[in-house]
């Protein structure tokens, strides 16, 4: 259950899944494992697979969602009740209610609750999963499972499906396609989601200090993505001068210099959904001549991506859009773009955006096969055959838009003024029928964050450190 998706949403989402799957099918979806963080108890902090968030909004460990057309409602056992929905029976397997666990690891939903809070139409314990899925695979005409994600639930699944183990159909990639376009109650998620992270982006600026360290920022972020009910969506990158070369870098004990660039790639996970936030400024507060040329041409070309975003574009013409503007703005740099010179890659080593959801790299499929290639051929545009084609976007995406440089201190191919700096712009944008919503509005312009660091300098001159936000809290 989430207190922003209804319960009723949560069953339209298993309906569609439920008619997606052929009658007689069986689709079992596992939780994700607890991973120990070191030695034999601690474990990293839970999170649940984006799949059971999406389709119930369960967020324990130990779970496996079943997904019965095999038609057994009713006969599997003689005091199941009968879902009332035809031949779909939508199957929990959960944690038992278990004083012992509970004392370390907090209140289990169990059996009942599984069924009473989390839609299932019957629920059981995990350790009954093999002697109930042995049962229901017997009839089943088709199995959808995909392993790989959880090697001892997965265990459990095959030895259950026992010769119908092989050659099944994956129900994520079904799944999938239903989390890419967003419900009016998901895209008011994300949009609290990149609000969060936005003020957080906000309040690390005006906390960024010649002498610090990178981790300092970090706790700044994620004080703000805590405050505000969430977690880091992905491990923060706060990025001191070349550390930005390494396009994942996670924040470290590297002090932020004066004269440097600082690059924080830093998100806020709500509810589950991520923000996916990218904003590069000079630790002083100040752009020296060559940082806000190179800054200028990326924040152009990121500019010019968005502002071409809109229902039935495609991810090849906004990269197209991106690129030029990119080595144009380089080109009248000095820099040998082309031929004999340096490639895109060699500026930018990474693309220019993705879906954005419950998952930070969002699930769903960037091509897919034209309409075009599908009508002659007189079959359905998911079978494959033809070419794909860049998919065109539709109302309801979520995706990024994140340009960036990234200039090495010796390639002797780049003009000496721009070595060393490392610059990612990136945003969260929803594709409406009017084209881009922005979710996302931490400063940006050279102007913005120069005066908003401006600000931060003086507020810290009369009141001192306390007063610059860190305590900003937004109402629900
Ligand atoms: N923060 C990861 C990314 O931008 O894709
Ligand atoms: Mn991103
Ligand atoms: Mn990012």
């Amino acid at each position: 259950m989430s207190r922003y998706i209804t319960a009723s949403e949560y069953a339209a989402r298993r309906e569609r899944l439920f008619a997606a799957l052929p009658a007689g099918s069986l689709a079992i979806i596992c939780s994700n494992p607890e991973v120990l963080r070191n030695g034999s108890d601690n474990t990293f902090s839970y999170r649940a697979s984006s799949d059971i968030l999406y389709l119930t909004g369960f967020t324990e460990a130990n779970c496996m969602l079943v997904f019965d057309k095999t038609g057994l409602s009713g006969s599997a056992s003689s005091n199941e009740h009968s879902a009332g929905k035809g031949q779909n029976r939508f199957i929990m397997f959960v944690q038992p209610h278990s004083p012992a666990e509970e004392i370390w690891h907090g209140k289990r939903a169990g059996v009942s609750g599984a069924e009473s809070d989390f839609g299932a139409d019957r629920a059981y314990k995990i350790g009954s999963a093999k002697m109930v899925l042995s049962r229901l695979a017997k009839k089943a005409k088709a199995i959808y499972f995909k392993s790989g994600v959880n090697a001892k639930l997965d265990a459990i699944v095959t030895n259950a499906l026992a010769d119908k183990a092989t050659g099944q159909r994956d129900p994520l990639a079904i799944v999938a396609e239903q989390r890419l376009v967003k419900s009016a109650a998901e895209l008011a998620i994300m949009r609290r989601s990149g609000q969060v992270g936005s003020v957080a982006h906000r309040a690390a600026m005006s906390h960024c200090l010649a002498g610090r360290s990178e981790f300092a920022l970090k706790g700044v972020l994620e004080f703000v993505f805590a405050t505000n009910g969430g977690v880091a969506s992905y491990d923060t990158i706060v990025a001191a001068g070349v550390n930005g070369l390494c396009l994942h870098y996670p924040a470290g004990l590297s002090t932020l210099n004066n004269g440097d660039m600082v690059l924080i790639d830093a998100g806020s996970e709500i509810a589950g959904y991520a923000s996916d936030i990218s904003r590069t400024f000079p630790v002083s507060g100040r752009f020296t001549v060559a940082q806000k040329e190179l800054y200028e041409v990326v924040l152009a070309s990121q500019l010019a991506a968005i502002a071409a975003i809109k229902p039935g574009v495609t991810w090849g013409q906004l990269e197209k859009i991106c690129e030029d503007v990119l080595v144009n703005g380089l080109n009248s740099l000095g820099f040998p773009m082309g031929k004999g010179g340096l490639s895109m890659s060699d500026v930018m080593p990474h693309g220019l955006g993705h879906w954005l959801g419950l998952d930070v790299h969002d699930v769903g499929k960037y091509r897919q096969r034209s309409q075009v290639e599908a009508a002659k051929s007189g079959r359905s545009a998911g079978k494959k055959r033809g070419k794909d084609v860049d998919r065109p976007f539709l109302e309801g995406m979520v995706l990024t838009i994140e340009p960036g440089v990234y200039l090495s201190l010796t390639d002797k191919r780049i003009p000496e003024p721009y070595r060393g700096i490392c610059i990612r712009i990136e945003d969260n944008i929803e594709v409406t029928a009017n084209g881009a919503y922005v979710q996302t509005d931490a400063p940006k312009s050279v102007q913005e964050i120069e005066e908003f660091m401006d600000y931060a300098r003086n507020v810290r001159a009369e009141c001192g450190d306390d007063a610059l936000g860190i305590h900003i809290k937004l109402e629900d």
